[in-house]
């Protein structure tokens, strides 16, 4: 069967499927940070997050959420809903780090009293920028309706990565989530894997997550098979 290109993104590809209300969602060995700025081929990496995300939308889909993810083809393609991607990031946040701790002055690893809840325009050309919800609903991207259902779906989904987490010994510091539109419901798209959350080891504090290479740190994908490995032991 040849291969229909849909859109090709910084980490993944995305393939006509085989009828219209689906398609191919194939994970690439490129790692990006600041919108492609820093870029490198990390051979594996693909493998893994695919891998990863599979195995945690597994254990959400388990839970009751609705998610694109249809059948997992290969080690790198899984077969997804086609969803209409809702263009925000949906990033929740447990303690303070990355963007947070700079624009406010909070050291990372600061304690948080109350989880964050923060939208970013999806635009690689504007590098993403934070929206909140009134500017959200002025230009159209998302109604109050559909902002309230992707809030309280990603609080929910927080709370169901914080207990299977807590398990696997790493503290869940923050991620992003996408939502897309698909039969007249909001499920969740994209991945949900150590380019897209920051896991620190719970004992040591030691980054598990794309901050390894975002910061220089050593072997990216080291962290990343710990995570996958620790994933295993507790949900196979
Ligand atoms: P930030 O602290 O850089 O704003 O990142 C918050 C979370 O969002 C972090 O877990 C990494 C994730 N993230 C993405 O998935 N894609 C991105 O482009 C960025 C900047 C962050
Ligand atoms: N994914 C984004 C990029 O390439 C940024 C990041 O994850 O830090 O550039």
């Amino acid at each position: 069967m040849s291969e229909i290109l849909l859109y090709e993104g910084k980490s993944k590809v995305v393939y006509e499927g085989p009828d219209s209300e689906s398609c191919i969602m194939r994970y690439k060995d490129t790692a990006t940070a600041f919108n492609g700025e820093k870029k490198e081929d990390l051979s594996g990496k693909g493998k893994l997050n695919s891998s990863i995300s599979n195995l945690i939308f597994g254990y959400l889909m388990k839970n009751g959420v609705e998610t694109h993810l249809i059948k997992i083809i290969d080690d790198t393609s899984a077969l997804v809903k086609k969803a209409e991607i809702i263009m925000v990031e949906v990033i929740i946040r447990n303690v303070a780090a990355g963007s947070f701790s700079k624009k406010y002055g909070i050291a990372e690893g600061t304690a948080l009293k109350n989880t964050i809840v923060e939208f970013s325009l999806k635009s690689d050309q504007l590098g993403d920028p934070m929206i909140n919800e009134s500017q959200i609903t002025a230009i159209g991207i998302a109604s109050a309706d559909e902002l309230a259902q992707m809030t309280k779906l990603a609080l929910g989904i927080n709370d169901l990565l914080c207990a299977l987490f807590v398990k696997t010994g790493i503290k869940l510091i923050d991620f992003k989530l996408e939502f897309g539109r698909y039969g007249g419901k909001i499920i969740l798209c994209d991945e949900i894997s150590p380019d897209s959350c920051r896991f620190w080891d719970a004992d040591t504090n030691k980054k598990l997550d794309k901050d390894v290479f975002r910061r220089d740190l050593g072997d990216v994908l080291e962290g990343y098979r710990d995570v996958l490995g620790r994933l295993q032991s507790v949900l196979l």
